[in-house]
């Protein structure tokens, strides 16, 4: 079953990216805990940021892990993706500016955690974060080339409108044995989402992470993810790197904390690599392709 529900996103490849209305939306998923989500969130924003990229970074878990890393003091905020999802208030409302220049956030609270069951009764609950998407960028100045979203570590409703919304997913992947199995859910996961929710989502591709090269055991492990996902995995490895983490207690990117570190070295050449893939979108939308999706409506 596994083989079969691998086809379904590696055919077609001709197909990809040739919308060209709308930003790049990628959701960054895998709902296996602490496999390194937030932190390629957070640095690949910024990567892309910096790149003079406008990026909207969506935080959809209730830790507010990249809320925090990038600076937002959640406690002080009054509104957050919660009200976006819950209370149908729209996306622009809750978006700040983080302290790079290209780069805001629609930060999380705590308060996501009790949405799930607020929304769970809803018509087209499923579709939420979606519509509002839709919303801000057909109605809205705000004119992003990149909405990456961090989900959190469950394939709760939550992350399920961040699957809906995207056009693309990218799953970072920890090597390690576990790691594969947790592939399975995620996989049958995101073919129902493919097949009834969001018929254009597509896998931007699988990231190793936290990957160690001393150990051999990591490296036979890498090999079979190349293997069985093929040309699906990015040709960037994100290396073990103790910088990540302190980044993330400092609040600044790895390219503002550590510039020369492994991380930052890994997240620029991630960033070229969603920027390779995603190019032919990126060329459209230049071209004026926003104007014709607000014509077509
Ligand atoms: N390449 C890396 N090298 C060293 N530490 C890393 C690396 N990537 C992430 N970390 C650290 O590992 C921990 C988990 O990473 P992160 O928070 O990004 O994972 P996550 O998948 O978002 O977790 P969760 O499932 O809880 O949302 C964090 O402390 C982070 O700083
Ligand atoms: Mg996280």
């Amino acid at each position: 079953m596994f083989e079969e529900i691998k086809n379904i996103f590696i055919q077609n490849d001709s197909q990809r990216y040739k919308r060209g209305q709308f930003p790049v939306i990628i959701a960054v998923t895998n709902q296996k805990g602490g496999c390194g989500k937030t932190t390629t969130a957070l640095n690949l924003s910024a990567a892309l940021a910096r790149q003079e990229f406008k990026v909207l970074l969506i935080d959809l878990d209730a830790q507010a892990h990249a809320s925090l890393g990038i600076g937002i003091g959640v406690d002080n905020i009054s509104c957050s993706t919660y009200d976006v999802i819950v209370k149908n208030i729209e996306l622009e409302y809750v978006i700040v500016p983080t302290y790079l220049e290209n780069l805001d956030i629609a930060p999380a609270t705590s308060a996501l955690n009790g949405a799930q069951l607020e929304i769970a009764d809803l018509l087209g609950r499923e579709g939420i974060l979606r519509t509002a998407l839709y919303k801000m960028v057909n109605n809205s100045k705000k004119n992003y080339d990149y909405i990456i979203l961090d989900c959190s570590p469950s394939l709760n409703l939550i992350s399920i409108n961040g699957l809906v919304a995207a056009n693309s997913v990218l799953v970072p992947i920890q090597a390690h044995y576990f790691s594969l199995e947790g592939m399975k859910d995620l996989f049958a996961t995101l073919r129902v989402i493919k097949d009834r929710l969001n018929l254009d989502l597509q896998i931007l591709g699988i990231l190793p992470t936290l990957f160690d090269n001393r150990g051999k055991v990591t490296q036979d492990i890498l090999s079979q993810i190349r293997d069985y996902f093929q040309d699906k995995v990015f040709k960037t490895v994100i290396r073990l790197d103790a910088s990540l983490s302190e980044a993330v207690a400092f609040k600044r990117s790895i390219f503002d904390y550590a510039p020369d570190s492994d991380g930052a070295t890994d997240y620029f050449s991630l960033a070229l690599e969603v920027v390779l893939l995603t190019a032919s979108e990126k060329k459209v939308k230049r071209n004026g392709a926003r104007e014709k999706i607000c014509q077509s409506q």
